[in-house]
């Protein structure tokens, strides 16, 4: 059996004065990077099909360029609720609740400080043959606009064969709604080493979300057949992203809520196999699982090379693609949506699978 460890990287200081801690998972060749501020994700690495090992994940290089204002969201937690909420309001119980408005007249993310602006505790958990290491927060009632305080964790889990488990659970003492989501940037080739447009991305999805020119839903699924929307028996991502479409030119790429097929939230016991991506020059492939309704697909439309990573590697336009698990944007606002909604005495529980393969 491979090594599996979980070791603490030491602490890094904010211009603010808050500590943040970094954690190292390791089941060799596969590790796995986390911290405290945003319950981020900093660094996945993973071997090619020569055994060269590289970062497969957009970060930044200095952990204060993660807390200095900008909006790329870079491996983070995103919540309370991820994607944007039309006007930054909801009704529920016949109260309406403005958040706070950070995207234009929407909310993006939580808000203006949402879940990845805010320093978690963590904890090592130790089982036989992982590596983990668990985040948890309390976010205030009106927090951001959101009522009810929500009791939140997410735990990270790295088994020897290169999968890696998001589980997330959440508790709020009055009704409020909660959609969270890691939104992490993967580049296969090795972060910093130009785009993903050459990757092969298969999805689990019939249908997709058409938005408005604020990036909101319309409310209507729009089957993907005959669309470039359609990844249902696999395409290079950069294929389609230069057809004359309506949708990709309104989100400058994708930038979508892909509607998983064949699952119904409310009976979500099992994972879902929800999208494969797989860079043909490393061999690098990921597989995401979930129990999960949707995955926000995310091009990485808004880097435009002026951010760089470690070792100055520029963050170039489609230098990463987000495979957001998440509940349908906008949810309190489309009726026929799945809800969103958390009450008192339930507890919220998602669950994402990350399986790292390379192929020979
Ligand atoms: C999401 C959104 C995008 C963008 C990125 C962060 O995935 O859907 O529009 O805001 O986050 O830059």
């Amino acid at each position: 059996m491979q090594p599996v460890k979980t070791s603490r990287l030491g602490s890094a200081e904010l211009p603010d004065g808050r500590s943040v801690e970094r954690y190292r998972l390791e089941a060799v060749p596969f590790a796995l990077e986390v911290m405290t501020l945003g319950a981020t994700v900093t660094a996945l690495e993973v071997p090619d099909r020569s055994g060269r090992i590289d970062n497969v994940v957009l970060a930044h290089d200095r952990i204060a360029d993660y807390a200095a204002g900008g909006s790329d969201y870079f491996g983070a937690t995103v919540g309370r609720v991820a994607n944007r909420i039309a006007g930054g309001w909801f009704e529920l119980d016949g109260h309406i609740h403005q958040l706070a408005c950070n995207d234009g007249r929407n909310h993006l993310h939580g808000g203006a400080a949402g879940f990845d602006r805010h320093c978690w505790s963590a904890r090592r958990t130790q089982a036989a043959g992982e590596a983990a290491v668990e985040f948890e927060r309390t976010s205030p009632a009106d927090e951001e606009g959101y009522p009810g305080a929500l009791h939140v964790s997410v735990r990270y889990t790295l088994r020897p064969t290169g999968e890696i488990e998001l589980s997330y659970e959440a508790t709020a003492d009055a009704s409020t709604i909660v959609n969270l989501t890691n939104h992490t940037y993967f580049n296969l080739r090795g972060a910093g080493r130009g785009d993903v447009l050459q990757h092969d991305l298969r999805l689990a999805a019939d249908t997709f979300l058409p938005i408005d020119e604020s990036l909101i839903p319309t409310g209507a699924l729009h089957p993907v057949a005959g669309t470039p929307f359609d990844f249902r028996s696999g395409a290079r991502i950069g294929s389609r992203l230069a057809a004359s479409d309506d949708q990709l030119r309104l989100a400058r790429g994708y930038d979508h809520c892909m509607v998983l097929s064949g699952m119904k939230p409310e009976e979500a016991t099992a994972l879902l196999h929800a999208a494969t991506l797989s860079d043909p020059d490393s061999g690098r492939q990921l597989q995401v699982w979930t129990d999960q309704p949707a995955l926000q697909l995310y091009t990485g439309n808004f880097l435009d090379g002026s951010a760089t990573g470690p070792g100055g590697l520029a963050h170039v336009r489609h230098g990463g693609v987000c495979l957001e698990t998440q509940g349908f944007p906008d949810a309190p606002n489309h009726p026929r949506f799945p809800s969103i909604r958390l009450d008192p005495g339930q507890r919220y529980r998602r669950t994402t699978m990350w399986r790292l393969a390379v192929a020979r």
